[in-house]
């Protein structure tokens, strides 16, 4: 039985990775989530999991080297999944420092203590441990208008902070496998959009603020591309690297699914639209009269897209859920979870809104 350490697995993509490795493999794998609950980590994303044997959350932060280390003491840890991280730009541009602290100070602590963990007296590693850090398409820069893609060849060029602390955090994990031939890869994904997305992220931002008739704000003229993965694709991705993919290797992860973000935000209008019931006050109030452009943020990238070719070929990894099919599945969970965004978006989210946005 392989004996998973996830890190972050409170947040969005962990908590969904979780749920898809729980639905695939059942008892036959054991995973240990460690997280720190910042304000995007919840543990209400993991209600459902939470009392199985083979599951055990520790609350502690990636920076602390005792915890992170008693853990590896503890635990015969087969896989690390590196998720923790500060994840939004917008809060990067105002906070940078917090985002080195955890991205590149954090990883260097889950870096250090796997490998104390796994290294053997001869300065080779234990048969089959596995390193899987998260990271972004983020860390290449930004693409010109419909012109060229992200390989994993593409050299680095990132712009924010959160994108600088991303590739300060692979650049690590790269010098890890090539001093000291650290049993590891890196998959920088696109964005993703699906269930537990916390509502600073576009995709949710919208859906929450059309469902209450409030302003949607599009930064600068709309038409900044992004290229969306539905997060279970994701999830299987990360599982399917970890079980094949070569040791040392990078893999790009997206879904060819490139749109402006005017399109996703006409597009989750019209699929409310189309969802909500006739008798439902809440139709009324979703029109396009509420997009609202607003000042640009600050460095914007222009265009993503990921050129998904070597996890394609290498792995047999394909994208399965189409955008039209994932937005459905997407705005229907926050449907059924009206509970979820009220708790989420009591206390702090409020101060945040504000702070951010005057619309
Ligand atoms: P998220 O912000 O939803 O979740 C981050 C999680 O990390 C939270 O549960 C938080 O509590 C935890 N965390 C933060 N600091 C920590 C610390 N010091 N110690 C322990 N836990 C800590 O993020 P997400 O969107 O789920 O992203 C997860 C990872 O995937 C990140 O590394 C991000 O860079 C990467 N990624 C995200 C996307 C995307 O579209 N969201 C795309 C590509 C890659
Ligand atoms: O590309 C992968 C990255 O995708 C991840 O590494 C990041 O963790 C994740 O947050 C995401 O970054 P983006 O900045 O692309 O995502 P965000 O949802 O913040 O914004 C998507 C696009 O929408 C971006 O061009 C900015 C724009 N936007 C965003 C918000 C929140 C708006 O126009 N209005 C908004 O209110």
């Amino acid at each position: 039985m392989k004996t998973y350490l996830v890190t972050g697995g409170a947040g969005f993509i962990g908590s969904n990775f979780i749920h898809y490795m729980f639905d695939k493999y059942g008892n036959d794998i054991r995973i240990i989530n460690v997280d720190v609950l910042t304000y995007a980590g919840n543990l209400e994303n993991l209600k459902d999991i939470e009392k199985r044997d083979n599951y055990t959350f520790v609350k502690a932060d990636i920076c602390d080297k005792e915890a992170i280390s008693r853990i590896f003491a503890e635990n015969d840890i087969d896989y690390v999944v590196h998720f923790a991280a500060e994840s939004h730009v917008d809060r990067s541009i105002k906070t940078p420092e917090v985002f080195v602290q955890t991205n590149v100070l954090g990883t260097a602590v889950m870096l250090n203590s796997a490998k104390a963990a796994w290294e053997k007296e001869d300065g080779t590693f234990k048969e089959g441990k596995k390193f899987l850090h998260v990271s972004t398409d983020e860390v290449y820069g930004s693409l010109p208008e419909g012109d060229g893609y992200f390989y994993e060849t593409t050299p680095y060029a990132p712009h924010s902070p959160y994108s600088a602390s991303k590739a300060s955090s692979d650049m690590l994990v790269k010098a890890y496998m090539d001093t000291y031939k650290f049993p590891a890869n890196i998959t920088n994904c696109s964005n993703n959009y699906g269930p537990y997305q916390f509502p600073e992220k576009l995709i949710p931002l919208i859906i929450n603020n059309a469902l209450q008739g409030k302003k949607l704000p599009v930064y600068g003229d709309g038409k900044n591309v992004r290229d969306w993965l539905y997060v279970a694709d994701h999830a299987k991705a990360i599982d399917m690297v970890i079980t094949r993919g070569r040791l040392f290797e990078t893999y790009n992860v997206g879904g060819h699914n490139e749109k402006q973000n005017i399109e996703i935000v006409n597009i989750i209008i019209e699929t409310l639209q189309e969802m909500l019931d006739d008798s439902d006050p809440r139709k009324a109030l979703v029109t396009k009269d509420l997009i609202t452009y607003v000042e640009d943020r600050k460095g914007h990238d222009r265009r993503y897209a990921i050129a998904p070719d070597k996890i394609r070929s290498e792995i047999g990894w394909e994208p399965e859920t189409m955008f039209k099919d994932g937005i459905k599945l997407t705005i229907k969970w926050y449907f059924e979870h009206e509970d979820w965004m009220k708790n989420v978006t009591s206390g702090d989210y409020q101060k945040y809104y504000n702070e951010m946005y005057t619309v």
